[in-house]
């Protein structure tokens, strides 16, 4: 059965690994939106006690005639459970229901959901096919795309995982009305961050629609969905497993991240993280050189109006140092930075202690 809702398609290019994302409203209730998966009898989607009471029968229905038997397992809901034992209860229900190696998985969430379920999928029996069904923006525009998959560990963020590609992705822009305002802004974060980094003229088109997008404009929302995943798709194309250029999407992850782990999981959205670590590492851009003190408040003032946090957090310079260090970018011991080298262009350095203090000087809230 092909599909019937309307729809924009970006391919990821990664030769026999190559994946369609579709776009569009409706398309987890519409059973074509699955005809090109491998035959399998068996379908698990993955999903959160959030999530499922929303949109997993939806799914369940649209699968039924594809897939003999099609379960469904809800998670507890929140970045606090992307860890060992909530990834266990995947594996306790593929082996409980006697899942063979042709199941498919299926992530029906957000990030959190995206990337456990990507993690179980690429190490259940050394690999089954799955599919991305994000139903946030920030898993529609960033998570669900790329075959990052991982779980947190106490010590650092996203410390264990695979890259392991999805055969599809689903992006039904209808599930984002029913999304939190603060996990909208949140993924918006995502979205900003490809101006700098890659595309300055999309950067404009944010400005003059951020307004639009905070009030869920679905045309607004459709553009940012579907240039984000273009882009991504044109950087993980080139650089799947992050040997150079894909390390440019980690735009304000190093401090992010710190941010995150620091608080403690769950604290500060993932999303809110980003968006702060965005300022603190155009701060840093401006003292290396790549770009003037316009381009950091205009960037600043941005992600304020996606109303995001710009002050971080007071951990203490110490702590935000100690914690970045555990960075999966970092290389004996030393922290390395996505910095924009000049705007609509980012690179990878380090750089050295006292100015990355004199920036979280500037960018913390004092204790
Ligand atoms: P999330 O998965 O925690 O979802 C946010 C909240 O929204 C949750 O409470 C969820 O249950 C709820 N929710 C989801 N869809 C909803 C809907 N349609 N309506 C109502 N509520 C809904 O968070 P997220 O922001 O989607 O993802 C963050 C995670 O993604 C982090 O763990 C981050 O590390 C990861 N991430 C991964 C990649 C990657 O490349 N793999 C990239 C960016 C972020
Ligand atoms: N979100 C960063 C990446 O996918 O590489």
């Amino acid at each position: 059965m092909p599909l019937s809702a309307p729809h924009e398609s970006v391919e990821i290019q990664l030769g026999d690994r190559s994946y369609p994302i579709l776009i569009g409203s409706g398309l987890l209730g519409d059973p074509g939106s699955f005809a090109a998966l491998p035959a399998a009898t068996t379908a698990l989607i993955v999903t959160n006690t959030t999530v499922a009471p929303l949109y997993a029968q939806t799914l369940r229905a649209a699968l039924a005639n594809r897939f003999r038997a099609v379960h469904v397992l809800e998670l507890p809901d929140g970045e606090a459970y992307k860890e060992w034992q909530t990834l266990n209860l995947v594996f306790d229900a593929l082996l409980g229901h006697g899942c063979d190696r042709k199941t498919v998985l299926f992530a029906l969430g957000g990030g959190v959901v995206g990337d456990m379920t990507g993690f179980a999928a690429a190490s259940y029996m050394r690999g089954v096919p799955f599919v991305q069904v994000p139903t946030t923006l920030l898993a529609q525009v960033d998570s669900s795309v790329g075959g990052k998959t991982a779980i947190n560990h106490p010590l650092g963020k996203n410390m264990i995982g695979a890259f392991y590609q999805p055969r599809l992705v689903l992006c039904d822009l209808s599930t984002l009305a029913t999304l939190p305002p603060r996990e909208l802004s949140a993924g918006l974060a995502e979205v900003i961050k490809y101006g700098p980094i890659h595309d300055m003229a999309f950067l404009d088109w944010i400005e003059a629609n951020i307004d639009a997008m905070v009030a869920r404009d679905p045309a607004a929302l459709a553009h940012a969905v579907k240039r984000s995943c273009e882009i991504k798709a044109e950087v993980v194309g080139q650089d799947e497993r992050e040997t150079g250029l894909r390390a440019i999407l980690n735009f304000g992850h190093t401090f992010g991240h710190a941010i995150e782990s620091g608080l403690g999981y769950g604290e500060w959205l993932h999303g809110e993280a980003v968006g702060c670590g965005m300022v603190m590492a155009a701060q840093l851009s401006q003292r290396l050189g790549g770009v003037d003190e316009a381009f950091v408040q205009r960037l600043t003032a941005l992600i304020r109006r996606a109303g995001l946090p710009v002050v971080g957090p007071a951990l203490g310079a110490e702590r935000y140092l100690e914690l970045m260090r555990v960075d999966k970018k970092s290389e004996a011991g030393e922290i390395r930075f996505v910095v924009i080298d000049k705007p609509g262009s980012a690179v990878m350095r380090g750089a050295p202690d006292a100015m990355v203090r004199e920036v979280l000087a500037q960018c913390c809230a004092k204790s």
